[in-house]
């Protein structure tokens, strides 16, 4: 057995209270008088002080003469105390633990939401804040699904994936990376997603540390949170392309460095790690207990040659999850369709977690996936190529705005711009753009600290739309431009 796989693995089998106890190991008293409510015990409230995860305590309240959930400001939880205060009446939050506190939301799916409700009102708004394709998924592939459905492709299917779509990845991933890999590398899971939430649970827990890249995509922070790991986020660098400082990478190395995420190209920045970074990347990390997380979930969107995989540098592929699928390669966001590809020790953990979820992917979304990697690809190339297109002519807009700063992206479908020259906080300038000019976009404070100063436009929109957005961001700069 691997040394990092994490003590959890070992209790899949246990009650679902036993483990919460461990994990949590919340300190349970029966209340005083003073700590009930019109009598009702709130028992399911008190917790620790500090708990083993810790930035969560449990105090009462004396204004509203309950117990309250304060969530420390470092996870960005602000709201915390108060709705939990005014729910403190309703049961089921009561009983949430500890470590829910830690999980973030994406803010693409939050601003969705107030652009779909100024819509609802008659406005007119540009969506350029998520992070989907706006292509079809390509016929062949559909239709493949439907073939499948009329099959009989409809029960529960083996854990890991159908063999056949497990052999057309290995050979995908072999060919594209440069690597071995064989079907037992492969866990198919709905969505990309899993892959991390998998791993992190696999491998992270309290007293370990966890590298990523800040910013980025916030899942990552949010599920290092949750497994009681110590995020350590490192900043990219835009000078650099958005890559690493790798002076800085080096010196946030420890002992305690259990998993690094890369994420290549990135989003939300659409900066891709250069080779020769990687390459010394993957020498600071080849002789250490560590496992990368490495998503490559953009890697066919890649507009300066084709990115490079650390699994492809000697001695890494063994301590190397690549997580890909087909949401953003294939148009497929609503398939959910994912995979990872890893050490067979790693696998297995993967796809007890699996059996301990979800149970299986659905098998005629997995067909469809076959007819995906092993039809025809021009639909990918054309795909990438529009992206190509509306990136020059999206970034070449952008520019053109007052205090704007928009570097030329080299991968994904996001421009990341800096806009410190309007003198307006992102957060403020973000809700300003869907306001006031109709242009849904994401604050890039919402991926991490070091996002601060910019935002994030999906250009995975029509290029008319993109150059109209353009158009009302200049129309409204006045705001900014004027006041400096
Ligand atoms: C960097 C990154 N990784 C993973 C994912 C998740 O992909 P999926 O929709 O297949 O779960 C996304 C989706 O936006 C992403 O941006």
């Amino acid at each position: 057995m691997c040394p990092v796989k994490s003590y959890r693995m070992g209790q899949c089998a246990n009650s679902i209270s036993s483990r919460r106890i461990r994990i949590t190991g919340p300190a349970r008293r029966t209340p005083s008088p003073r700590e009930t409510l019109n009598g009702a015990r709130r028992t399911d409230l008190i917790r620790t002080k500090q708990s083993k995860l810790g930035n969560f305590q449990t105090r009462f309240c004396p204004q509203k003469s309950h117990f309250s959930t304060h969530l420390s400001p470092k996870t960005g939880f602000a709201s915390g105390h108060d709705s939990l205060c005014e729910v403190a009446n309703n049961q089921s939050p009561q009983h949430l633990v500890a470590r829910m506190g830690q999980l973030k939301v994406e803010s693409a799916f939050e601003v969705l939401v107030r652009a779909r409700a100024l819509e609802k009102q008659g406005r007119s708004i540009i969506h350029l804040e998520i992070g989907e394709p706006d292509f079809p998924t390509p016929p062949h592939i559909i239709e493949a699904g439907k073939r499948a459905l009329d099959e009989g492709y409809t029960k529960y299917g083996p854990t890991a994936g159908l063999p056949e779509l497990r052999e057309s990845i290995a050979r995908y991933v072999s060919r594209t990376r440069g690597i071995p890999v064989g079907l037992d590398n492969v866990c198919v899971v709905p969505g990309a997603k899993p892959i991390m939430f998998f791993s992190m649970l696999a491998l992270l827990e309290p007293g370990v540390e966890c590298i990523y890249p800040d910013p980025g995509f916030p899942i990552y922070e949010s599920m290092i949170r949750f497994t009681g790991a110590t995020p350590v986020a490192i900043p990219l660098v835009e000078s650099r392309g958005f890559s690493f400082d790798l002076d800085l990478f080096r010196s946030k190395l420890s002992d305690r460095t259990r998993m690094v995420i890369l994420n290549s190209p990135q989003n939300p920045t659409g900066g891709t790690i250069p080779p020769e970074d990687m390459a010394q990347l993957a020498a600071m990390l080849r002789d250490r207990d560590v496992i990368v997380l490495s998503d490559e979930i953009y890697s066919r969107l890649c507009y300066d040659g084709t990115p490079v995989s650390i699994a492809s540098f000697d001695g890494m592929q063994d301590k190397t999850i690549i997580l890909d699928g087909f949401s953003k390669t294939y148009s497929m966001t609503g398939w959910r369709l994912g995979y990872g590809v890893m050490p067979l020790w790693l696998a297995d953990a993967v796809n007890t977690l699996m059996v301990n979820s979800n149970s299986c992917t659905a098998g005629f979304t997995q067909r469809a996936g076959i007819a995906a990697l092993e039809g025809p690809q021009d639909c990918v190339d054309q795909m990438a190529a529009e992206f190509r297109k509306r990136r020059d002519a999206v970034c070449a807009g952008l520019n053109t705005i007052p205090g704007f700063r928009c570097p030329l992206p080299t991968g994904a479908f996001y421009a990341f711009v800096n806009v410190e020259g309007t003198g307006i906080s992102s957060k403020e300038l973000a809700d300003y753009l869907l306001n006031e000019a109709g242009v849904a976009c994401l604050n890039g404070g919402a991926f991490g600290a070091h996002g601060e100063g910019y935002i994030r436009f999906s250009y995975a929109n029509s290029l008319p739309n993109l150059l109209e957005a353009v158009e009302r961001i200049k129309k409204v700069s006045p705001h900014w431009s004027q006041r400096q």
